[in-house]
């Protein structure tokens, strides 16, 4: 992956760290739903690039797993959760919650408000359980008591973009997470645990895809 944009300067989690945690909670989820038919909503649109890698993990397959999504929109364009517009449900899927253990996917648990307002609907719907896995959680932003269930990693309270995060809906796309610089004094007194500029192969479990990327 050649430079992507001269936006972006340092790389906070690479494809290989973000596929062997992904690994590990799709085994985790795998063996936790083994016998619960779980009904896998992903979050649009930040979740779908996490969600994609997510189901392929999870192994061994559990017997009537499916997937459906739903659309909710808290943040805009701006890089703050804009705390004061209430949740909308543009688009809620197809599938039947009654009864089922409903497990939510999302990109990011900041303020955790999408995330509490999201469970209480599938709650209300009659779900049988109502669980969320998360890839990314800001804890340092939190305004409700919520916790993701399942959680790939903590970050610092920095915008950050790809793997399905966006900031006004570009970046989406990049392999790997990385932080923009909106704000360089605030960087510059708290600087961030970042990896600088490195090249590498992705392996995932002994297989390399013998591509090189190249991470400015
Ligand atoms: C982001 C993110 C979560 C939510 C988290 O979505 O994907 O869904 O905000 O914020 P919160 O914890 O403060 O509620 P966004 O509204 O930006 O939509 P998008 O996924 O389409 O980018
Ligand atoms: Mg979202
Ligand atoms: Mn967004």
């Amino acid at each position: 992956v050649a430079a992507p944009h001269q936006d972006i300067a340092e790389v906070l989690l690479h494809p290989v760290q973000i596929a062997t945690r992904v690994q590990e909670v799709g085994r985790q989820i795998a063996a936790d739903y083994a016998d619960r038919r779980p009904l896998i909503i992903g979050t649009l649109k930040g979740a779908v690039v996490f969600l994609s890698d997510l189901v392929r993990a999870i192994e061994p397959l559990p017997s009537g797993l499916e997937l459906d999504f739903v659309k909710a929109s808290s943040y805009g364009s701006s890089t703050t959760s804009s705390g004061d517009v209430a949740l909308s449900l543009d688009m809620t899927g197809t599938a039947d919650v009654a009864g089922r253990h409903v497990l939510l996917v999302e990109d990011i648990v900041d303020t955790g408000r999408t995330a509490a307002a999201l469970t209480r609907h599938y709650e209300q719907a009659g779900a049988a359980s109502v669980r969320m896995v998360s890839f990314l959680s800001k804890p340092a932003r939190r305004t409700t008591p919520y916790e993701p269930d399942y959680l790939c990693f903590d970050v610092p309270d920095y915008f950050v973009v790809g793997y399905g995060l966006d900031f006004a809906e570009q970046y989406r796309s990049l392999p790997y997470v990385t932080v923009l610089p909106v704000d360089p004094a605030a960087q510059r007194a708290a600087p961030l645990p970042l990896q600088r500029s490195t090249s590498f192969n992705l392996t995932v479990s002994g297989l390399t895809n013998g591509q090189e990327y190249k991470l400015y």
